[in-house]
């Protein structure tokens, strides 16, 4: 079982117990819990750092630019440098690199972010902020194009797809430091 669908099972093993209903004990450590259905994964969508599970698709900067244009820059600006003035809170997107352990970081995809299949999940699931999950999985991979190019990260022609994106190597990948709590041991 892999950790997403352990996670997810535990999660539903907890709604269970919490109900009373007598729950089948598959998730050894916890003697509780059940195997997600087929189903109920497919409902489930998230993007880990590998890229699995990234849809069909692609999109190139180009195309994401005219979509950034109508849908994206009145909160975070016509150059991704963010929108704080209007008060609506849209981030910078770009930008800042090699900051981060200055006295004034500048927290963007482009300086902070450590993979890039993790933008297209949080693009697909959060963005546009009015209008969450409005966006065809084409208008994703164009925006995370767009995005990544304007950053200089990937050349303003290459296409985004679910081959291509896990293999794009952010500037940060390497500046997370593993701080391994004790109690981690429970979830393997
Ligand atoms: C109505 C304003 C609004 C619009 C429109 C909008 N955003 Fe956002 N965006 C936000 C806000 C506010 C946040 C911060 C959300 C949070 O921290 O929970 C955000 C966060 C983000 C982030 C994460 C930035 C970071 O470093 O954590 C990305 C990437 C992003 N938006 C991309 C987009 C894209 C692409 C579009 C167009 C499809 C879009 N946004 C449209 C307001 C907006």
């Amino acid at each position: 079982m892999s950790m997403r669908r352990k996670y997810l099972a535990l999660a539903i093993g907890i709604c269970l117990f919490s109900g009373g209903a007598s729950a089948q004990s598959r998730i050894d450590h916890f003697g509780f819990g059940r195997d997600a259905t087929a189903d109920e994964m497919a409902r489930y969508f998230a993007i880990p750092p590998s890229g699995a599970g990234l849809p069909p698709g692609s999109g190139t900067a180009k195309a994401g630019a005219a979509i950034f244009a109508n849908t994206c820059a009145a909160c975070h600006g016509d150059k991704l440098q963010g929108n704080p003035a209007k008060g609506i809170g849209g981030d910078r997107l770009i930008g800042g690199r090699g900051t981060l352990a200055s006295k004034s970081p500048v927290k963007t995809v482009e300086s902070y972010w450590p993979y890039s299949t993790t933008l297209f999940d949080y693009i697909k699931r959060a963005m546009p902020f009015n209008a969450p999950g409005s966006l065809k999985d084409d208008d994703v991979y164009a925006l995370v194009a767009y995005i990544l190019s304007e950053a200089k990260i990937i050349k303003p022609n290459e296409t985004m797809d679910a081959k291509t994106l896990p293999k794009v190597e952010m500037p940060n990948r390497d500046g997370f430091v593993p701080d391994p709590r004790p109690e981690l041991q429970l979830y393997r």
